[in-house]
C-alpha cells in the first residue's frame, strides 16, 4: 500500500514501527525497508522479508549527528564529515558506544555501527516523530535492483506500508566510509564522490572495496537484472539492449545521460536497468562509464549487476 506522507500517515507509520513492524521509507538514495533499530524482533523481520543473510549488518538511520552521538563514539573525522555532508548520502562506520541501545542483530554483533542521516523530508519527519533510530536496508529482495521510486518497491508477497516520497534524487546507495580504524577507508562507493570527501579529511584508503571483508555480502552478485549484462561495450550485438552514456552514434535503447552527466546517470541507473530487464532484448549491455566522481559508484553497481558469482 502506497500512502501519501501527510502527518496522519507518518503517525500511522510510527504506530506500526512501535509495534515492531516494518514500513517503507523514501530516502534521497533509494527506498528503505525500515524497522525500530532497538527492537530485535522488528529487525528479524527485515532479514526475513528481504531474504538477507543475518551476518550482513544494516545501516542505522538517525535524524541528525546529535542523535547519532547516543550510539557511536566520538570521532574527529566524523565531526568534520557530518558537519558538511549530513543529512546526505554518506554512511559512517564508527565504534559502537558501550551504552548504545541498538539491536545486536541489526549490527550483526559487530563492535561498530554504520550510521547515516538521510536527506529526504519524509525520512526526516518519520525519524523525528518516531524519536528512535531506524535500521533500513534497500527495500528490495536481497541481490535484486534497489528501488528508486515507490512503485518499484517489491518484497515478494508482503503488503507493506509505503510512504510516497517521489523519485529518489541520488538514485544510488550512500557512500560508506569506515572511520573506526587508523585511516578512513572506503567500504562502498556511493552517492557522494570520494574526491569531494577527500577534500575534507585527506586521503581515504580504497583497498578494502575489492576485498570487502568489512561489508559482507558486497562481493557477490547484487543489484542484478534477470538478464545477462555486458560491460564497457562499444559494439553491441543484435540481441543486446544497449544502455548508453554520453553522445554516441551507437544504437542505444536508453541513455543514462546523453549529455554525459554522472549525477544524472546515477539517478537513472537502477530505473533504466529495470526497464531494459523488461524489454524484448534477451541480453543487456552498457557503454563505458568514466571511473571518476559518481562514476566510481556506477561502475561498482554495474560490476556487481554483471557478476555471475553468487
Ligand atoms: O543509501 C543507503 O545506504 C540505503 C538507504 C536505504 O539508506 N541503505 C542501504 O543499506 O544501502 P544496505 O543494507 O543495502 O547496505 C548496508 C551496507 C552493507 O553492505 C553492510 O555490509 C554495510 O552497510 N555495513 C553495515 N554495518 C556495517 C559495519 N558495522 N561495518 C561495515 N559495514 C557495514
Ligand atoms: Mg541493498
Amino acid at each position: 500500500m502506497i500512502v501519501d506522507p501527510h502527518y496522519e500517515n507518518i503517525q500511522k507509520a510510527c504506530a506500526l514501527l512501535k509495534k515492531g513492524q516494518v514500513v517503507v521509507m523514501p530516502t534521497e538514495t533509494v527506498y528503505g525497508l525500515a524497522a525500530d533499530a532497538t527492537n530485535d524482533k522488528a529487525i528479524e523481520q527485515i532479514y526475513q522479508i528481504k531474504n538477507r543473510p543475518s551476518f550482513n549488518p544494516l545501516i542505522i538511520h538517525v535524524k541528525d549527528w546529535q542523535q547519532a552521538k547516543n550510539y557511536v563514539e566520538k570521532n574527529e573525522w566524523a565531526e568534520i564529515l557530518t558537519n558538511h555532508f549530513w543529512p546526505g548520502p554518506l554512511t559512517l562506520v564508527l565504534k559502537r558506544k558501550a551504552s548504545a541501545n541498538l539491536s545486536s542483530l541489526a549490527t550483526a554483533k559487530l563492535d561498530t555501527v554504520a550510521i547515516r542521516s538521510p536527506c529526504h523530508p519524509v525520512a526526516y519527519e518519520l525519524l523525528k516523530q518516531f524519536g528512535k533510530p531506524l535500521a533500513a536496508p534497500s527495500a528490495n529482495l536481497s541481490t535484486e535492483i534497489s528501488p528508486t521510486s515507490s512503485k518499484e518497491v517489491y518484497l515478494g508477497s508482503h503488503d507493506l506500508f509505503i510512504l510516497e516520497g517521489g523519485q529518489c534524487q541520488i538514485g544510488l546507495e550512500s557512500t560508506i566510509i569506515d572511520l573506526s580504524g587508523d585511516l578512513p577507508t572506503l567500504l562502498r562507493p556511493g552517492g557522494i564522490s570520494l574526491e569531494i570527501l577527500e577534500q575534507y579529511i585527506g586521503p581515504v584508503q580504497k583497498g578494502l572495496v575489492s576485498k570487502a571483508i568489512k561489508a559482507p555480502g558486497m562481493l557477490k552478485r547484487h543489484y542484478a537484472p534477470k538478464k545477462s549484462l555486458r560491460l564497457n561495450v562499444l559494439t553491441n550485438q543484435e540481441d543486446e539492449g544497449l544502455l548508453g552514456f554520453g553522445l554516441t552514434d551507437l544504437k542505444v535503447e536508453m541513455n543514462l545521460s546523453p549529455k554525459g552527466d554522472l549525477c544524472e546517470a546515477a539517478r537513472n541507473l537502477f530505473h533504466m536497468l529495470r526497464l531494459l530487464d523488461r524489454s524484448p532484448f534477451p541480453k543487456l549491455a552498457v557503454m563505458p562509464i568514466p571511473h571518476e566522481g559518481l562514476g566510481r559508484a556506477i561502475n561498482d553497481r554495474l560490476q556487481r549487476a554483471a557478476s555471475n558469482e553468487h
